[in-house]
């Protein structure tokens, strides 16, 4: 498929055919994302893929517990309505978690530190370089599972219960679960999305 055509048809799929899902092509799936650019190169990204239904359910089910638990917490009952678009992911065949190590040895990120900047300072003059680095790996995905026929969506509202799930699949600490893809064959095709219009969002200095 050519890559515009592949940019341009992609939609985010939110229901999915039983249908498995070849190791090979995860494995295609996940190498694309291997290839991303990262910041100095550095690749702080892991990905996990789980197929196992009863581990999809018991994610599923940490995220329903976290929005109950801050629902009760909070008053804030309109916070169920959440729960429709964070746990759809255990409908998909696979579902990949997308965990990064921050990536905090950089240089100048070290001078601002020593001069005594503020984490939330230090990542607004660095530009938050892993998170950006792991949504490029995260569009590879996308972009190639839409050409190889598979449906997926981006997922953040399940990092909700990011710690819970991070101790369900066994990472060790320094990974951070940042976002979760389902992905399966399309149950349905879906209608195109709008976007703003190009000249609302460009602007060309000459
Ligand atoms: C960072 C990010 C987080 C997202 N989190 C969710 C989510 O938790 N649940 C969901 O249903 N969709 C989620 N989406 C999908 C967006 O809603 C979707 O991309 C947007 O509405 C545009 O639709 P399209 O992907 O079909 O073009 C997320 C997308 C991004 C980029």
């Amino acid at each position: 498929m050519e890559l515009t055509q592949a940019i341009l048809e992609r939609r985010s799929v939110r229901q999915f055919l039983e249908e498995p899902v070849p190791d090979q092509d995860l494995r295609d799936i996940i190498d694309a994302a291997r290839w991303a650019p990262s910041a100095s190169n550095q690749q702080m990204w892991k990905f996990v893929v789980v197929k196992n239904k009863t581990i999809l359910a018991q994610m599923s089910q940490l995220v329903i517990d976290k929005i109950d638990k801050l629902s009760v917490e909070s008053g804030v009952t309109e916070l169920q309505n959440a729960k429709s678009y964070s746990t759809f992911f255990n409908q998909a065949p696979v579902t990949i978690a997308v965990f990064m190590k921050p990536y905090g040895k950089n240089k100048t990120e070290g001078v601002f530190r020593s001069l005594g900047y503020s984490e939330q300072e230090i990542q607004r003059l660095r530009g938050h370089v892993d998170i950006q680095s792991i949504g490029a790996a995260i569009q590879n995905i996308l972009l190639t599972a839409h050409a190889k026929g598979y449906g997926t969506c981006w997922m953040c509202a399940p990092n909700i219960a990011a710690p819970e799930i991070e101790r369900l699949l066994g990472v060790e600490e320094s990974w951070q679960l940042k976002a979760l893809v389902p992905l399966g064959k399309p149950a349905r095709i879906l209608r195109p999305t709008t976007r703003k219009p190009l000249d609302e969002i460009l602007e060309i200095i000459e």
